[in-house]
């Protein structure tokens, strides 16, 4: 392992250099994607809410259709928070959504429904960190502040030969404030947008990152050293948790049985199918579910959370009777009005229509 110390100006022109590089990389090969064809600071706030933790592919689907039905501040600020997670469901990490209606309250009382434009301003808004208030400000008003998120401080760490631990808060802010001090004057939206664009496409988290098609190759130190699978350094990283399920799809006619989750914990608040934990064989769900007419085993689903992993069993199960500890709906009435998280989303296919 090569850990060579470099003096921090060297750092900082080094970081400005590539910072050029990169800008004028990504004026010629940006990918054309929604929300860079708009100016409006709403809509850059939902796709950069949306494009943390998820993504571009899947975020495209979901950025139209919310835009389509909450197209600015005040219509986010009316809907009802059913409404904002049904737009949400399946991209995870809920309190996304609870927090973008939370902060369109704020923008309407506090500012007039118009989206504030200082970095203070918006770093204060619900569900808003350092990462979302640097990207909101540069690219939505060009102002120079970064957003670091993990593909940045990856390809930074990379750039930098820096084996700092990138889990580490300490690491973030340093990183941060490098950028921070050779941020340019001008372009900041573009130079925000060209270090997200090399880590999703050319210094990538998975795999080999593709170092000959790289702009900063010549630049790079990692490269040069021959380090890059050895960067970014994440010590702190837990390994999740394994937890085995098994889920109920209950049948009683056409409709289904549906319950509201805990106030409290993961995915607090959402709907769900039944489950418990553990993996039941046919046996024990004949046993516990005595009345049902047929019991048929579903595909088994693997969901990855941030921090848990599930192992989902599920049955698909007819009832005589409808159990009064369920919501019973049909297929269509869950489909339309119900928040349910995408680690059901496999079961509900066993629904007909
Ligand atoms: N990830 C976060 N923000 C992004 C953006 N504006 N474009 C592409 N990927 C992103
Ligand atoms: Fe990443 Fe390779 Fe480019 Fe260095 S040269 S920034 S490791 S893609």
């Amino acid at each position: 392992m090569t850990q060579k110390k470099y003096a921090l100006d060297d750092d900082l022109c080094l970081l400005k250099e590539a910072l050029e590089k990169l800008l004028a990389w990504y004026l010629v090969s940006a990918r054309d994607l929604p929300w860079r064809k708009t100016t409006d600071p709403y809509k850059i706030w939902i796709s950069e809410i949306m494009l943390q933790q998820t993504r571009v592919e899947a975020v495209k689907e979901y950025y139209a259709r919310f835009l389509g039905e909450l197209p600015d501040i005040g219509s986010l600020a009316d809907a009802t928070e059913e409404q904002v997670l049904k737009l949400w469901e399946g991209l995870g990490y809920y309190s996304r959504a609870r927090n973008l209606k939370k902060a369109a309250e704020v923008i309407v009382s506090e500012y007039d429904g118009v989206f504030p434009s200082r970095w203070e301003q918006i770093r204060k808004l619900p569900g808003i960190g350092d990462y979302t208030a640097g990207s909101i400000s540069s690219i939505a008003f060009g102002l120079p502040y970064p957003a670091v998120d993990g593909n940045v401080l990856r390809v930074v760490s990379r750039l930098l030969n820096s084996f700092d631990d990138i889990t580490e808060q300490k690491t973030k802010t340093k990183m941060t404030d490098m950028l921070k001090q050779v941020y340019p004057a001008q372009n900041c939206s573009e130079v925000t947008q060209s270090l997200m664009e090399l880590g999703a496409i050319i210094c990538i988290p998975n795999g080999q990152p593709k170092c000959e098609e790289c702009p900063l190759q010549s630049l790079c130190r990692a490269n040069c050293l021959g380090t890059v699978s050895e960067l970014p350094v994440k010590k702190g990283k837990a390994k999740r948790k394994i937890q085995p399920k098994t889920v109920f799809l209950l049948q009683c006619g056409d409709e289904y049985a549906i319950q509201k989750r805990e106030e409290k914990g993961l995915l607090y608040g959402m709907w769900q199918l039944p489950n418990c934990d553990g993996h039941w064989s046919v046996k024990e769900i004949r046993q516990q579910f005595f009345n049902s007419k047929s019991v048929k085993k579903l595909d088994f689903y693997r969901h990855i959370f941030t921090h848990i992993e599930w192992e989902m069993m599920g049955y698909h199960i007819i009832v005589e009777e409808k159990n009064s500890d369920y919501l019973w709906k049909t297929a269509e009435e869950i489909r339309e009005n119900y928040a349910i998280p995408g680690a059901f989303r496999p079961f509900l296919k066993a629904m007909k229509t």
